[in-house]
């Protein structure tokens, strides 16, 4: 693989997300040595950009000086072609730089000599479909290998993603086509098919005979400041439920899939997915955060490119069902919130009482694998007091990859996922049926909350939500929480 003539090319060189993940993370590939010996990097966007003013935008979030010899050495093989995205004759100077970039790299012509085309859309929906085109007709090459990644929103709704599904899936096969959900690329979510498969004691517990309910928590402490108008056409649901949180559900869920191949796994991802019941309203809860009472920090309506009689959710948790043998009683518990009063994203697996327990039932036993600030799996476990003491206590067999792994580097996720889409693998990656499925779980209840205007409840900017978050998972999914003076804490390093 490291022999192959490699070309990618970010569409929206200019904008956030490549200036923010996508250069950076070629970057950390390139340090890493992970990038093929012979690979070119043409930025390509609308701002007329003098080179200065280009490296200064994309080395914006390096962790090194951009005068540094490697980012230097990085910065000798990208380019930069300033073009409009609906302009034949812009996308055709593209095709002359990547052929001259090519023949620059030493390329053979020879008929083994394999050859990769990348094209990153880091572009706002509204104009995939136009950039598509442009690359199918004016850029593509067919004689070699081609690969298109995109990132969220598809679409809105079952229906507009289905209409861009069919126009994506018009110009380039399911196999060229890598939809990126970054939370795929997270070191521990990326963890739970190993923890789940290659270890004996979870998997014969995986089950409703066992587990009592399972909450995935998103926290985020701010609020949507800067990107409100973005923000309130599509709202917390949108934004961060229907992809990220329902991805980590599906693997969370999923049988056994018969191999790693990639259509292996995702075809169990689907699988699970389709025995996920539509959510209900009444198995919904929505919040919208309102400033702080001193005024501090503003509430989400405060923001001047949000109308001020929105009603779009920037809290939610919401009830899954997914009917099958195996999950068939066990509430699935999604929580997401921005501006809440802490950053954290769980996934929290409560199993039942000891049936018949020779002590009290003390507390439930949890396996929680924290999936960001720090990555960590535990699980709580009840123990003797330590000491004189018969009492029993809430404990933790705890693996917190700081303390653990000290040495190692965890990669940022579009690093991985990047790297995987070099290799042609595809197991990190939304599959247009897994999307469908997705939207149709989803779909009815965001129309209803839509139709019948559904007014969420207020919460301060910073607090733990709106009134009522902890009774709603235990009310509608039988959560218990432990003793209160129990609390989880990272161990600290040394
Ligand atoms: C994005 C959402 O997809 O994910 C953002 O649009 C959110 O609203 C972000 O902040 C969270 O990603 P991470 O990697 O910071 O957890």
């Amino acid at each position: 693989r490291h022999d192959v003539l490699t070309t990618i090319v970010v569409f929206g060189a200019s904008g956030d997300l490549a200036k923010k993940k996508t250069y950076p993370a070629l970057f950390h590939l390139f340090q890493q040595g992970l990038l093929p010996k012979r690979t070119r990097i043409i930025g390509y966007a609308r701002t007329q950009m003098e080179r200065e003013k280009f490296v200064g935008r994309v080395t914006a979030f390096f962790k090194v000086a951009v005068d540094a010899p490697e980012v230097v050495r990085f910065l000798a093989i990208c380019e930069y072609v300033c073009g409009q995205y609906d302009v034949a004759g812009d996308f055709q100077r593209l095709r002359s730089a990547i052929d001259d970039s090519e023949l620059a790299m030493g390329k053979g012509g020879g008929p083994s000599e394999e050859r990769v085309h990348i094209y990153y859309l880091a572009l706002p929906p509204s104009v995939f479909v136009s950039v598509g085109e442009q690359i199918k007709h004016n850029v593509y090459d067919g004689t070699c290998t081609n690969r298109i990644v995109i990132e969220k929103p598809f679409g809105h709704d079952l229906d507009s993603s289905r209409e861009l599904s069919r126009a994506i899936g018009a110009l380039f096969a399911e196999d060229e086509i890598y939809r990126i959900d970054h939370y795929l690329g997270k070191e521990m979510v990326k963890n739970i098919l190993a923890l789940r498969f290659a270890n004996v004691f979870y998997e014969v517990v995986w089950n409703r005979h066992f587990i009592s309910n399972v909450q995935i928590t998103f926290k985020e402490p701010f609020g949507t400041e800067g990107r409100g108008g973005y923000f309130d056409e599509f709202g917390i649901i949108r934004d961060v439920m229907q992809n990220h949180l329902l991805q980590v559900l599906s693997i969370v869920a999923m049988r056994q899939p018969e191999s790693l191949r990639s259509e292996d796994i995702r075809d169990r991802k689907t699988e699970v997915l389709r025995r996920i019941l539509p959510i209900q309203l009444e198995d919904t809860l929505l919040g919208q955060y309102v400033a702080t009472r001193t005024g501090d920090k503003p509430g989400y309506k405060d923001d001047d490119t949000v109308p001020k009689d929105s009603t779009t959710a920037t809290y939610a948790q919401c009830v899954l069902h997914v009917d099958n043998d195996r999950w068939r009683g066990v509430p699935w518990v999604m929580k997401a919130g921005k501006a809440l009063d802490e950053a954290k994203m769980t996934i929290r697996i409560q199993f039942k009482d000891m049936p018949n327990a020779l002590f009290p039932n003390l507390a439930r036993n949890e396996l929680v694998i924290q999936v960001s600030p720090k990555e960590s799996v535990y699980i709580k476990t009840i123990v003797k007091e330590p000491g004189l003491s018969t009492n029993l206590a809430m404990s933790e067999l705890d693996l917190s990859y700081h303390k653990r792994y000290q040495d190692i580097h965890i990669p940022d996720a579009y690093a991985t996922l990047i790297l995987d889409v070099l290799n042609g693998d595809h197991s990190n990656f939304v599959r247009s049926d897994e999307l469908d499925e997705a939207w149709r779980i989803f779909t009815p209840l965001l129309h209803q909350i839509e139709k019948e205007k559904v007014v969420p409840l207020p919460y301060e900017y910073g607090s733990r939500g709106p009134k009522g978050v902890d009774e709603f998972a235990s009310e509608r999914a039988g959560y218990k929480l432990s003793a209160r003076e129990y609390h989880w804490r990272p161990r600290p390093t040394s």
